[in-house]
């Protein structure tokens, strides 16, 4: 049997699945943390990969890594980083991002440009933070990876020169999409002086070898392995709770949302993968876990003890600022409080304001897509709850799609090592089994009542 070994570097761990390259069947994995911060020294990242990945990595022919996309790795010209990464849902760059979208003359011309309308997640943002707030790091700056591309370069012979891919690329902002390839001089101009950038390795690429002999993948950003291992067809759209809540779908023409709300990334296959991204997902769940004093299990059981609507709670989840919208500075904010209301209202309330976060990012999804949407798929940790299970489709006011649990950035990161050791001109084909619907009575009052609520707090934008 060929085992592969898929990587995905998370914001919160790295976990390390072995495959059968024939069928995709899961053989061993195991997972290691990462610190619990929006700047992380990459030396963490290459640690957490050590020991989730390190000892399974023998049994394998093959190897990609998928990672949390846009993290600013900034090296100085021997390999060192110059200070700690900084992470996709740092929003200190959130002015840079403004100051580069004018500079390049306004949303549209951004999206023209690099796919998507800069924001604080972008690499691009981040390193013109770093010329105006730590100019000694600036100018020592010789190479910037993104995580992925780092860990890939660790995994390779000594040696090896970075690489990347397009699909990750593509979340620098200084990669263009419509050219498919790199714009060295926006991320010049905005770092105040030229860098290094990784090759741009091909979609199942053989992109390097180990030290023994092992094939590496091009690697890839998370959303895009996520995508790989679900097989995402045109029409259907992937969310994904974890972190940041994503919906994603596969498109074969790039996408080039002036409104912002859609970032127009890559794939990892050769197309594209225009997404919406929340900054607040699987958190407002374990915020409201403390709140109120109790674990998950109980936090659901709590949820569904209350009626749909949760007396007129209602919860803007916007606690870490937000992305989608694009409000950096946001705060949470609750309404409909009263001497009545009860715990159980209060883990309603959150879960459907997740629900209601979703329902956004797939609508602005849903207005730059070709076609309607179809299937509409479900993945991430959160996933678990069974109070997610039961209020998402009523909120969503469609039936879900609930893939088996299961790895899938790094299954898709599997399944890309697989494609690279094959040579083939396509991935291998890996049945998905284990699917199950989710259904529910639509409850279209709770959106109304949080979109009355995000109008009322500032316009969409
Ligand atoms: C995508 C994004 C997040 C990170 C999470 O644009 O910022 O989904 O990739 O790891």
């Amino acid at each position: 049997m060929t085992l592969v070994l898929g990587i995905d570097s998370s914001t919160q761990s790295t976990k390390a699945v072995l495959v059968d390259a024939d069928d995709g069947t899961v053989v061993a994995q195991d997972a290691a943390p990462h610190p619990d911060a929006t700047e992380v020294d990459p030396h963490a990242w290459t640690t957490a990969l050590e020991a989730a990945a390190g000892p399974l990595l023998p049994r394998a022919a093959g190897v990609s890594v998928a990672g949390q996309q846009h993290g600013m790795v900034a090296l100085d010209e021997h390999d060192a980083p110059v200070r700690p990464a900084l992470l996709w849902n740092d929003t200190r760059s959130a002015g840079a991002a403004r100051q580069l979208v004018e500079e390049w003359g306004g949303p549209q011309a951004c999206a023209d440009l690099v796919g998507s309308v800069l924001v604080a997640s972008f690499t691009v943002t981040k390193l013109r933070w770093l010329r105006d707030h730590e100019p000694e790091a600036a100018r020592r700056t010789h190479r910037v990876l993104l995580p992925h591309d780092h860990l890939s370069r660790h995994l390779a012979a000594p040696g090896t020169a970075a690489f990347t891919d397009r699909g990750d690329a593509s979340g620098t902002g200084y990669f263009s999409t419509r050219e498919d390839r790199w714009r060295p001089e926006l991320a010049a101009a905005a770092l105040g002086r030229e860098v290094e950038l990784p090759r741009v390795a091909g979609a199942g690429e053989a992109a390097a070898e180990t030290r023994h002999g092992q094939v590496v993948g091009p690697g890839t950003g998370d959303n895009m392995a996520a995508a790989l291992a679900l097989d995402l067809q045109p029409g259907d759209v992937l969310i994904s709770v974890g972190t940041s809540g994503v919906a994603s779908a596969r498109t074969q023409a790039a996408v080039h949302d002036g409104s912002g709300l859609v970032t127009g990334f890559a794939d990892a296959t050769g197309g594209f993968l225009p997404l919406a991204v929340t900054l607040n997902a699987a958190r407002i769940l374990d915020l409201q876990a403390r709140l109120l004093g109790v674990d998950h299990d109980e936090l659901a059981a709590l949820a569904l003890s209350a009626p749909p609507g949760s007396h007129g709670t209602t919860l803007l989840p916007y606690y870490g600022g937000e992305r989608t919208p694009d409000r950096p500075h946001a705060v949470g904010t609750w309404t409909g409080l009263t001497t009545t209301t009860d715990r159980a209202d209060l883990a309603r309330a959150a879960f459907e304001a997740l629900g209601c976060s979703l329902a956004d990012t797939v609508d602005a999804l849903a207005a730059q897509l070709d076609r309607p949407v179809g299937r509409v798929l479900l993945i991430g940790g959160a996933t678990r709850s069974r109070a997610l299970q039961q209020i998402l489709p009523a909120v969503l006011g469609r039936d879900l799609e609930l893939p088996e649990p299961g790895e899938y950035v790094a299954r898709g990161a599997a399944r890309q090592a697989a494609w690279a050791l094959s040579g083939a001109a396509t991935p291998p084909a890996w049945p998905t089994t284990g699917t199950r619907t989710l259904t529910a009575e639509p409850t279209p009052e709770v959106r109304e009542a949080y979109v009355r609520l995000r109008e009322q707090t500032g316009a969409w934008s």
